[in-house]
């Protein structure tokens, strides 16, 4: 055991590390105290600056309710969800490509007939959905879980305005027969600003950024013996698809819509291809 000195901080502080402790948590705290100290050695934090950064953590907790994670919006903002998520679900030429969950998924939402709407509200563009699932042999996946959710023509999920929106709207769980297609209606979703009235939304625009996403569906789709994917597809002409604010946008994620003459105004057909367990 030895004093703390500036030059070898992290080495002192990581050598506390006990015997006992978990491997890999002593490999991941010994890897944060490393970067830290030498992030703030590189910018020669100042006393000023490090009480502003605990009292942004401070807010950032305190805003935190059942209902709203500041943290996880923290991360989303700093690509930080993003890249845990692009780690965690690297995936074979031609699989669908996977993108952040998002914090306004619920589970339980209805199951749907196939072709049924999910858009209760009777709001917005009204858009055909279709596809099909695939295995990586292009094969129909049959029994697969799509589960899917939007935000309304006004920029807001259900849970955002439980006392305007009807429950589960611009969501529901379609699941494929053996031909593995599927067919919703929903709305032609519109790009939204994420929640931004909390200590997240300060730093952005102190950094001189927006808080807007592009307008996307979600998904999750699962199937009995396939990894699960949880993804968006996002419409091509979206003024903030190169500047999400929380990084999600992948190329192969950016769908048709095209325009229809016919019940539905839009069309997007999207074909997901699924990876096998293990
Ligand atoms: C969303 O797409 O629903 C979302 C993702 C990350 C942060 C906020 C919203
Ligand atoms: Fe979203």
């Amino acid at each position: 055991m030895s004093y703390f000195t500036e030059e070898a901080s992290a080495e002192t502080v990581n050598a506390r590390i006990g015997a006992e402790a978990n491997p890999r948590l002593a490999q991941v705290m010994a890897a944060l105290v490393r970067h830290l100290h030498t992030f703030t050695k590189e910018v020669e934090l100042t006393q000023d600056e490090w009480d502003h950064a605990i009292a942004f953590l401070t807010q950032t907790g305190q805003i935190c309710t059942d209902e709203r994670q500041e943290f996880i919006l923290l991360s989303d903002i700093l690509g930080l969800s993003m890249l845990v998520d692009a780690i965690n679900n690297r995936r074979p030429e031609g699989a669908t490509e996977n993108t952040v969950l998002g914090p306004f998924h619920v589970a339980g939402a209805p199951e749907r007939a196939m072709g049924e709407t999910i858009s209760l509200d009777g709001k917005g563009e009204s858009c055909l959905y279709e596809g099909r699932v695939l295995d990586l042999e292009g094969q129909p996946v049959a029994g697969a879980r799509i589960d899917v959710w939007s935000d309304n023509a006004e920029g807001y999920y259900d849970v955002q305005q439980p006392e305007i929106q009807p429950r589960w709207n611009n969501r529901g769980i379609f699941t494929t027969g053996a031909d593995g297609r599927y067919a919703f209606r929903g709305i032609k979703p519109v790009s939204y600003p994420i929640p931004d009235d909390g200590p997240v939304g300060k730093l952005l625009g102190q950094l001189g950024r927006h808080p807007f996403r592009p307008a996307h569906m979600h998904y999750r789709v699962s199937a009995p013996g396939f990894r699960p994917i949880i993804t968006h597809t996002f419409v091509g002409e979206d003024p903030y698809l190169t500047s999400d604010t929380v990084f999600g946008v992948k190329e192969s994620l950016v769908a048709p819509f095209e325009r229809v003459e016919a019940e539905t105004l839009w069309r997007s057909p999207f074909d997901f291809v699924m990876v096998p367990e293990g």
